[in-house]
């Protein structure tokens, strides 16, 4: 009960309205039966003197001795009546202060920590106690605040590594322009070619960011349907077929024909299953083996992409699926690699059809595997 209390702004409000009545009723109940009496008679008192004045000691009798009678008792009830107003009053006014101490204070706070946050100062907390509405929302006030400053602090993190990723192209092709100005390098096939990569990979990189941003943002449509995992790993392994014959890579394929169907988006699976079956081309020197597989556990899918590329150490098995991120920048530059969103987007393209994605991988040397998972269709 005394929790209920604790925890609810409107149970503390009534509670309060409730003490002001019982202060009322209890200091009426005290004056009309201590001060009613005594100022009763004391106002007998004062109209028998008067009576005994006015009519010579005949009693008192008649219209206008009752209506006096009555005046009296209506002049001792309101003084009566006073004490239980002053009193009452007084409690109100205790409570009144202890309740906007309660509830107003944390409001102002909050107020003004909100506005410091629409100042841009996002590490603004506040500190309500108690369990009840207001503390909840101060929580509430609070969490918000934390993920604006996450939010922020992702902002600034994308700003400085959008601009460190475009500078290195740039510095490229300026360099090999000054260089081609000043005679310094031959204006040959080679060095127009040399610039021309530099700015299709900025071309690669700003189209990547721009995917990801739509994908981050969940700024697409998912047309969730049954699909026939083998058939869309077939699309894909003949789509980069090309790759595999010129990097003389082999590909073995491991799909049950009984296997149920995944319920997901076709275009982006295939975007996913493109990205990994490149990334594991990408990552396996020539002469290498990608194997996939797919099985069937409990009620997804798992799809498995295993090579025998350059390994992963263990330690970075959870970052390279961050934005930007690379195991090694100039392994990655050497083998062809980007610039380290492709898995970014997978990732968020599995989870939003309902699927986890992983990757093992016994070292560096030693293969890697990507694992993807996608609910069974209904
Ligand atoms: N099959 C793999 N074998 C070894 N390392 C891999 C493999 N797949 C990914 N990686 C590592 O993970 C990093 C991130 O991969 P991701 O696909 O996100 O970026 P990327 O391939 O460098 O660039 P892009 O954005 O063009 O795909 C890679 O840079 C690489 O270091
Ligand atoms: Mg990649």
């Amino acid at each position: 009960m005394i929790d209920y209390f604790h925890r609810h702004l409107g149970a503390k409000l009534m509670l309060s309205y409730l003490a002001i009545i019982a202060v009322g009723v209890t200091v009426l109940i005290f004056t009309s039966q201590s001060i009613l009496p005594s100022s009763f008679s004391r106002h007998m008192a004062g109209m028998g003197t008067m009576m005994n004045g006015m009519m010579g000691g005949q009693g008192f009798g008649g219209y206008d001795s009752m209506s006096q009678l009555y005046a009296d008792f209506r002049a001792s009830f309101n003084e009566a009546l006073l004490y239980a107003t002053f009193a009452a009053t007084v409690v109100a006014i205790i409570l009144s202060l202890y309740l906007s101490r309660n509830v107003i204070a944390p409001i102002r706070v909050m107020s003004l920590a909100s506005q410091r946050i629409a100042e841009g100062r996002y590490d603004e907390r506040v500190q309500v106690p108690g369990e009840d509405e207001l503390a909840q929302l101060a929580h509430r006030f609070n969490q918000m605040a934390e993920k604006l400053n996450q939010v922020e602090a992702m902002r600034r993190r994308l700003i400085g590594d959008v601009s460190h990723e475009l500078r290195t192209p740039l510095t490229a092709i300026k360099g090999s322009m000054e260089g081609l100005m000043d005679g310094v390098l031959p204006a040959t096939y080679e060095t127009y070619q040399q610039i021309h990569a530099e700015a299709d990979r900025l071309n690669r990189l700003v189209d990547d960011l721009q995917e990801l941003s739509r994908v981050e943002a969940r700024a697409y449509e998912l047309n969730l349907r049954p699909l026939d995992i083998s058939l869309l790993l077939r699309t894909v392994t003949k789509r980069l077929s090309p790759q595999f014959e010129s990097k003389h890579i082999s590909l073995e394929l491991n799909t049950a024909p009984d296997l149920p169907h995944v319920f997901a988006d076709e275009d982006r699976i295939i975007q996913v299953l493109t990205n990994l079956t490149g990334n594991a081309l990408q990552y396996t020197p020539e002469g290498g083996r990608i194997t996939i597989g797919s099985h069937q556990r409990n009620h997804e899918l798992q799809i498995t992409i295993h090579d025998t590329g350059i390994g992963i150490p263990a330690e970075q098995l959870s970052n390279i699926f961050d934005r930007f991120y690379r195991v090694d920048k100039s392994r990655s530059r050497r083998a062809g690699g980007g610039s380290g969103i492709g898995l970014t987007i997978a990732r968020a393209l599995v989870e939003a059809q309902g699927g986890r994605i992983w990757a093992e991988s016994a070292g560096e040397g030693q293969g890697s595997s990507f694992t993807l998972t996608l609910p069974i269709g209904r």
